[in-house]
């Protein structure tokens, strides 16, 4: 587990771009949060990142939106805040997605229809910033953990737990 304070709107930003950066070439990452806690900033920032340059809908009605990479896959960007049942995942079509990415805000109203989180990104108020806790799901995101906390420019707050 490791914990940033993002004091600012930047700070999120260059936390996506971050993890876009030392993303391994498929991922599947949750992100946790209250209303306005950051998410959707996170998710924008990291698909400019990977080159997307239209604009980056909130998919809060469409549920998904997807998007194709330089890479050749595809970035998949979830609200699931107003899902009715978790079955309405089925309804989407995803199965045939090219997966490289998954980025869903909400995740737990799509609990089980969903594949495994790689990497768990908590946001939270923190005074007039944000506290982000990154948790990993899976043995590739352990090792993703261990580039992002390489990072720089971001201020730790906490070391890893042991
Ligand atoms: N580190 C930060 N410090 C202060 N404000 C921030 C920070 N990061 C993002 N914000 C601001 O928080 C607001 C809400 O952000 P955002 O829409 O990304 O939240 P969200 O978690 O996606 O909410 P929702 O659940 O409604 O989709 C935006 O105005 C954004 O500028
Ligand atoms: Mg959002």
């Amino acid at each position: 587990m490791t914990s940033f304070f993002l004091e600012d709107e930047t700070a999120t930003r260059a936390l996506g771009a971050r993890l876009a950066r030392t993303a391994p070439g498929q991922s599947v990452v949750y992100l946790h949060g209250d209303l306005g806690a950051g998410k959707s900033t996170l998710a924008r920032a990291w698909l400019r990142e990977l080159g997307v340059t239209g604009t980056v809908r909130s998919p809060t009605y469409t549920l998904v939106e997807r998007y194709p990479l330089a890479t050749g896959g595809e970035a998949l960007h979830l609200d699931l805040y107003r899902i009715g049942d978790a079955g309405e995942l089925e309804f989407l079509g995803l199965d045939d997605a090219r997966g490289a990415l998954w980025l869903v805000e909400w995740p737990d109203r799509g609990a089980a229809a969903l594949p495994p989180a790689d990497l768990h990104v908590r946001l939270a108020l923190d005074g007039e910033g944000r506290s982000a806790v990154l948790a990993a799901g899976s043995g590739s995101g352990e090792a993703w953990l261990r580039r992002v906390e390489e990072v720089g420019e971001l201020h730790r707050i906490s070391e890893p737990n042991p």
